[in-house]
């Protein structure tokens, strides 16, 4: 079982698009792993994913605090960054075993820094650079991500 697409997305409003269309047909209680070398997108994503649960403030990776809450109406939404996490306790501290729940939705940047540590992703999201623009492999690793893929992007 992997449901998995492949794109090119030559612009960063064209990743942000794609992960908005992502968000704007999963349920709660999903994980999201951001994969990729520095700058290859992540955080564009995150901040597409975003802006397609209804945000429209700036979005900025929480590279220092690890994790940026979201709060909407029915859904929370948890933006980590654990780039700098350098003794994977750390990640206790900032209370994020208490996001892991079926009410939020996580998106993690650098999830191998915590290895062990997290939840199973329902998405795995790699990006990497690709000439001037970024290449986007993103699976569904779940059952329930599955049928939530197959309905952002039909074919
Ligand atoms: N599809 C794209 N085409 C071209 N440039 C892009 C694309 N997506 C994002 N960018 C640009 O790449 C740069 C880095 O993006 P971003 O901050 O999202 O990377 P990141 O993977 O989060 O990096 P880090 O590992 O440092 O957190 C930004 O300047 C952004 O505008
Ligand atoms: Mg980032």
């Amino acid at each position: 079982m992997s449901q998995r697409i492949e794109k090119i997305l030559h612009a960063e409003a064209e990743l942000e698009a794609v992960a908005a269309r992502l968000a704007e047909v999963v349920d709660t209680g999903i994980v999201v792993y951001l994969r990729g070398p520095l700058g290859a997108g992540k955080t564009t994503f995150a901040r597409g994913f975003l802006r397609g649960l209804g945000y429209t403030g700036i979005v900025k990776s929480p590279t220092y605090t690890l994790v940026e809450p979201y709060r909407f109406e029915q859904i929370n939404c948890y933006h980590f960054d654990l780039y700098r996490l350098e003794d994977p306790e750390e990640l206790e501290f900032t209370g994020a075993r208490d996001y892991f729940n079926e009410a939020s939705i996580c998106l993690i940047e650098w999830p191998e820094k915590a290895a062990g540590l997290l939840p199973q992703a329902d998405f795995d999201c790699s990006l990497e650079h690709h000439e001037q623009g970024r290449a986007l492999t993103l699976t569904a690793c779940s059952t329930k991500a599955e049928s939530f893929m197959l309905h952002a992007f039909p074919d």
